[in-house]
Formats: C-alpha cells, sequence, structure tokens
C-alpha cells in the first residue's frame, strides 16, 4: 500500500499526529507492535498541559476530556511536615487537566477511521535517507511513503536505525524508580502533593474522584512483589503529612508497576525524510509530568510542518528538528530539576538534603520563585 506518511508506533504521539493529518487530508497508516488491548492497558500519564488539550480540541478528540477531567488549578509541595500550595492559576492564569493517557489514547483509537496495523511483527524502516521511504512488517507487508513518523517510543526501531554517526544521544539515569498504584478509592487530596521526605519522594496523584494513583521513589533493586499492598499504604502514610495521612483511603490495587527515571535526548530528530517524535526522540523523569505533553508539542510542530509541506512549502520540515528540541531541552530542565529538588539523594549526604530543604523553604516564600515553577508546570508556550 501507499500512503503520503507512515506512523511507527501508535501511543499518543503516533495517534495525534495521524488524527491531525487525516483531518488535513494527508494520507496516513499506523504501524503498532503491540495489540490495541495492551496499548490501552498501560498505565502512565495523567496531567494535560492546557495546550495539550488545545490540541486535543484541534484534533476533535476532546468531547469526553470535558465532561470528564478534573481541572486542576493548583498543587500542594509538602516537606518538613508542611504544605506549600503552588496557586497555578494565580500565578501563570492557567491551569492543568488531569485526564489518563488511557483515556486520551481510547479518544485517539475511538476516532480514527484511516488504517491502523496492530500486533506487527519484525517492523523495519527503510531508505528514509533517500527519497523513497517504506516500512516493512509481518512476512511481507510493505508501505511505501514520502514519510516516516518515528512515534515508537524509546524502545523503537526508528531511532535504533539511524546510523550512529548521524545522531547523538544525552543520557542520565537516576539510581531509583517510581513504584506506582492505582486503586478505586477516593484521592487523599482534591489537588496532588508531590512530598519530599526523608524516606524518600511521594506523589498523590488521580484519575477521577473514585480513582487514585500514589507513587512512591523506590531503589531500583526492588521488585514489584515485594511491596504488597499493605507494605505500600503503610510506607506511603509514612511519607505524607500528617493531615494527609489522616484522610488516607486504602484499598486493593488495580495496577501496580515500577518504572525506571531517565533523561534522555536524541539530537537531531529529523533524518531525510524520517522524523522522531515523542519517547521516541526524548524522555523526561515523570517528576514534572511533561513526557506526554511533550510527545504532543513534538507533534504539534511536526503536524504543522507537514501540512505545509503539501501546501507547498518545505521551510518548517527543515526546521522541525531545531524547533522541537528548543521546547525539549527546557522541560529536560525542568524535569530534571523537579527530580534534584524532591527526591531522596542519600550519596548527597546531609549537606544535599539541607540543599534541598533551603530551596523548597525559598520556592515557598517566594513569589518570583514560585512563578518560575508554575509556568513550567502549566507548559511553556509552542
Ligand atoms: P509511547 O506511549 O511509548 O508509544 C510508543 C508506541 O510505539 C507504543 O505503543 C509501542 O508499543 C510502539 N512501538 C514500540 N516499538 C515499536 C516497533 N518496533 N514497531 C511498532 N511499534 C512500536 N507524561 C506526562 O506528560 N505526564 C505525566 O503525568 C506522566 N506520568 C508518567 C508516569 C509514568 C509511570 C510513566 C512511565 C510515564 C509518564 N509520563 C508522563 C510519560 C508519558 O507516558 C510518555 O511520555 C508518553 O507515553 C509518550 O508517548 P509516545 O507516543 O511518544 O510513546
Ligand atoms: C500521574 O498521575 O500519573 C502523574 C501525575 C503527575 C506527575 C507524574 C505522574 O508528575
Amino acid at each position: 500500500m501507499r500512503v503520503q506518511v507512515a506512523i511507527v508506533g501508535s501511543g499518543p504521539a503516533g495517534l495525534l499526529l495521524g488524527q491531525l493529518l487525516e483531518q488535513a487530508g494527508i494520507r496516513t497508516a499506523i504501524v503498532e507492535s503491540r495489540s490495541r488491548e495492551y496499548v490501552l492497558g498501560r498505565i502512565r500519564a495523567g496531567v494535560l498541559e492546557s495546550g495539550t488539550v488545545a490540541l486535543l480540541e484541534r484534533a476533535g478528540v476532546a468531547d469526553r476530556l470535558h465532561e470528564e477531567s478534573l481541572v486542576h488549578e493548583g498543587f500542594d509541595l509538602a516537606f518538613s511536615g508542611r504544605r506549600v500550595r503552588i496557586d497555578l492559576q494565580a500565578l501563570t492564569g492557567r491551569s492543568v487537566s488531569v485526564y489518563g493517557q488511557t483515556e486520551v489514547t481510547k479518544d485517539l483509537m475511538d476516532a480514527r477511521k484511516a488504517p491502523g496495523f496492530y500486533e506487527a511483527r519484525d517492523v523495519a524502516v527503510h531508505s528514509f535517507e533517500s527519497g523513497t521511504p517504506y516500512v516493512t512488517f509481518n512476512e511481507n507487508q510493505k508501505i511505501d511513503c514520502d514519510f516516516i513518523a518515528g512515534c515508537d517510543g524509546f524502545h523503537g526501531v526508528c531511532r535504533a536505525s539511524v546510523p550512529a554517526e548521524k545522531i547523538t544521544l544525552f543520557e542520565k539515569t537516576y539510581p531509583f524508580g517510581w513504584l506506582g498504584i492505582l486503586s478505586d478509592t477516593p484521592p487523599v487530596s482534591e489537588e496532588l502533593i508531590y512530598v519530599s521526605h526523608e524516606r524518600g519522594f511521594a506523589l498523590c496523584s488521580q484519575r477521577s474522584r473514585t480513582r487514585s494513583r500514589y507513587y512512591l521513589q523506590c531503589p531500583l533493586s526492588e521488585q514489584v512483589d515485594e511491596w504488597p499492598d499493605e507494605r505500600f499504604w503503610a510506607e506511603l502514610r509514612r511519607r505524607l503529612p500528617a493531615d494527609a495521612a489522616q484522610n488516607l483511603v486504602t484499598g486493593p490495587s488495580i495496577e501496580k508497576s515500577i518504572a525506571p527515571l531517565r533523561s534522555f535526548v536524541a539530537e537531531p530528530l529529523a533524518f531525510g525524510r524520517l522524523f522522531l517524535a515523542g519517547d521516541a526522540g526524548h524522555i523526561v523523569p515523570p517528576t514534572g509530568a511533561k513526557g506526554l505533553n511533550l510527545a504532543a508539542s513534538d507533534v504539534y510542530y511536526l503536524s504543522e510542518a507537514l501540512i505545509a509541506f503539501y501546501k507547498g512549502n518545505e521551510s518548517q520540515l527543515k526546521a522541525y528538528s531545531a524547533k522541537a528540541l528548543a521546547r525539549v531541552w527546557k522541560a529536560e530542565r525542568f524535569s530534571w530539576w523537579m527530580t534534584k529538588l524532591l527526591h531522596g539523594f542519600p550519596e548527597e549526604g546531609s549537606f544535599g538534603r539541607h540543599m534541598q530543604l533551603a530551596e523548597l523553604e525559598y520556592i515557598a516564600g517566594s513569589r518570583a520563585a514560585q512563578t518560575a515553577l508554575a509556568e513550567n508546570y502549566v507548559g511553556l508556550p509552542y
């Protein structure tokens, strides 16, 4: 078959790109190595910037989001037994929306009418440095195209197909992970709480008024089965400020997983007729809630550039990589800074802990510092 843009990966980046291009009359096909059910079952992001919401509106997939998402005008930082509210609305005039990545993915899948090939085996991308790229999969399937969009996440095949001398990778790994739990229990608080505690970081998030999502910093050496629900709840309670700990409603977990934390950027994001977008090109630690939102801003730049190309203007495609990376690096900085501020780093000793507490105290007392935090959290403009 032949399409204009072959998209590898059916996560939020690939699906949103497909939707925006199809709306503009550009034919696409999506090739995904997993099943639809598997993709929909992955519990990941929960916080959408207003720019991401606007892009989903533009893509015509925001009706359920508007009905079901929770608009959050602030969140709490908790440390030394106190809670400091970061009033996003007052500081920036903007808010964020709590709506699960699973729901975004479902809305995009439901809207898509163009071809999607799921459970594709041996996906490979070819000839993207010449003028005639194509994608192959299964025994004998082939998609000819003008462009390939590599939206296949961190472990995908697209970035890995670029010759090593054409790409530079920047990476930082962290010596801990996030143990996450999903439970059908009312959230401990109306807004999110990011907790910096001597025993390690904790995050109280949510998916709805009846479904909670909690995370604990844990050593990378630990396995999920070492964390029965009772141990998770007991450890979370110890890290929460007293008033929150009192309100905590516990219940059986419906999902539990450990995610490693990583900062990663590939440069550039464009290789001839192959373009990387989302986690295929960069990863942030989840502390700033930026991963899905960066996938959305990449897709915004890439869809605009491809639409301009088919109208006869090639310059935006040439600018895609630099434009997307400029926003990516700022989100990398913010995510790295939030991670350093809030997690336990025993190797930094008590001096390191004092630096964190001094910075938290400074934020608590300075509107300027709160504004800097808030404008990054709600999302820098694009
Ligand atoms: P993915 O969602 O990874 O999609 C890539 C797709 O490509 C997958 O479906 C995969 O199966 C497919 N694929 C892989 N290899 C191949 C292949 N060879 N051929 C074909 N298909 C392939 N971000 C936020 O913005 N806010 C948050 O609050 C947040 N919280 C997070 C919490 C956790 C615990 C984690 C792990 C992540 C979180 N993120 C968050 C990050 C966010 O989930 C990712 O940034 C987002 O999924 C990126 O979307 P993507 O489409 O680029 O990649
Ligand atoms: C989530 O709800 O999964 C979530 C929220 C905020 C973050 C990270 C993850 O910073």
